[in-house]
């Protein structure tokens, strides 16, 4: 029997550099339990459906699950020079169960097989990435629950704008990681559509029951076009595009931390086990796994775009080309899983300094709306009082004092419908307190929000 697959039609023997070049089987080896569970299913069905006979069913199922036993316990090794894993699983079902090895590739292709165990793959990871982010957005929660009335400057353009809680900053995040979440759910229902009977391209003569092997594998569906079964992608596309978001969220909560562990700042420490320091410096404490998180984000933007790039163009069905979509969703699963889990290893270590943010707030003008919102209230048109505060913090900047600091005559002398009742409404917890409206920051809004949160959770 030829080495290879296809080895018949050949006369002469692949150059080794062709066979490197086109070899996947270091790549696509952690497909191998999904690979072995559709085979399985396949032979069940073969038999079943009298393709198979009873004793053939039963030798492979047999050689198949002693397999799995020894892969699983590492008894045997993959070859690394085997084409790809789902050859070389045959291989090893030959060295077991000899030439009967060879029924089990009946109405089935490679491409219907890859297709398969790479959805079978995905699917589950994505529930894995899926309750990654859930822990999460529990410890966003949580960091909430306990920070509610903790002033942090609100910045627009990085410059101060009012004053939000730290709670209200940390759930905004909770939120993006929500949606990244419906998204991989979505994506997992049409990532959980069964292609294994397509065959090559066309589907089969053999009365195959596909019924029976998506029950078996628990597919919520069957891939109903046998062209787009073996040639589709989208699933890959997908997953990666929702996963680039998760990163360019976990990169912006990154770029935070980063600002604020510095000395500038001062708002957090990073703890001592998530932090580095520096080979020539001896003082330096680095944010360095924040800055791989946040670099890493490129990573899953490129592994999209190679991803989507890959499948423009290409005629239906299968193209080689198409083995390239494991190099981008493999490097995609791991990066994101792994930032994942580092944001949130950082954050359960992290301390956060609620004295140093309200020094922030203090005296940075984020007052201001409220002063003019005072003035409204008063009868004075918005555009008006808007106007008339910029020229109080003019006199603010001139003097070198905050806003808080004028005495109500200094503020009387710009309009006298301002009263003594104003000291009320610049502190600036007064003005977070103020924020009541739904989605606002005061404590109350925020509450509600966290309570929203944790009916999802
Ligand atoms: N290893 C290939 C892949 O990952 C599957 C093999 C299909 N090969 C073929 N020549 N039809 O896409």
């Amino acid at each position: 029997m030829s080495q290879k697959l296809w080895g018949g039609r050949f006369d002469g023997a692949t150059h080794s550099e062709v066979e490197a070049f086109t070899n996947s089987l270091k790549l696509d080896e952690r497909l191998w339990q999904c690979d072995l569970k559709a085979s399985l299913a396949h032979v069940r069905m073969l038999t079943q459906v009298k393709v198979l006979s009873q004793s053939e069913g039963d030798t492979l199922e047999k050689g198949l699950l002693e397999l799995e036993e020894a892969l699983t316990h590492g008894q045997i090794v993959f070859n690394p020079k085997a084409e790809d894993v789902h050859s070389e699983i045959e291989r090893l079902l030959t060295e077991r169960v000899g030439a009967l090895a060879g029924k089990i590739h009946t109405a089935r292709s490679r491409n219907d097989q890859v297709a398969t165990a790479t959805r079978m793959y995905l699917r589950e990871e994505i529930t894995n990435l899926r309750r990654e982010l859930r822990l999460l957005q529990t410890s966003l929660v949580s960091f909430a629950e306990s920070h509610l009335e903790t002033l942090l400057p609100g910045t627009t353009h990085l410059q101060p704008a009012q004053p939000v809680s730290l709670a209200h900053h940390l759930m905004a995040y909770f939120w993006m990681f929500q949606r990244d979440s419906e998204r991989l759910k979505e994506c997992q229902l049409r990532t959980n559509c069964l292609p294994l009977g397509s065959g090559a391209l066309a589907g089969t003569s053999f009365p195959i029951d596909r019924v029976m092997v998506q029950q078996e594998l628990q597919f919520t569906s069957i891939c109903e076009n046998s062209l787009d079964a073996v040639s589709d992608r989208d699933f890959v596309v997908e997953f990666l595009n929702a996963a680039t978001l998760i990163q360019v969220h976990l990169s912006r909560m990154a770029e935070e931390l980063i600002l604020w562990s510095t000395p500038q700042y001062g708002f957090v420490e990073l703890s001592d086990a998530t932090t580095t320091g520096s080979s020539m410096m001896p003082q330096k404490k680095n944010p360095d796994v924040a800055e791989l998180i946040r670099g890493r984000s490129g990573r899953l933007a490129g592994a999209w775009v190679g991803a989507v790039t890959m499948l423009k163009g290409l005629p239906l069905s299968y193209n080689r080309d198409l083995q390239e979509d494991k190099v981008h969703l493999f490097d995609g699963v791991d990066t994101t899983r792994s930032c994942v889990r580092l944001m949130n290893l950082m954050l359960s270590q992290i301390t956060f300094f609620p004295e140093k943010m309200a020094e922030a707030v203090r005296g940075d003008f984020s007052n201001a709306t409220d002063l003019a919102d005072y003035l409204v209230t008063k009868g004075m048109p918005f555009r008006q009082a808007h106007e008339l505060v910029g020229a109080i913090v003019r006199e603010c900047l001139n003097k070198q004092i905050p806003l808080e600091a004028m005495s109500l005559d200094q503020m009387r002398a710009f309009s006298p419908l301002i009263e003594a009742s104003v000291f009320n409404a610049l502190p600036p917890l007064s003005v977070l307190k103020a924020r009541t409206s739904r989605g606002g920051t005061s404590p109350s809004a925020v509450q509600f929000q966290i309570q929203k949160a944790k009916e999802l959770l």
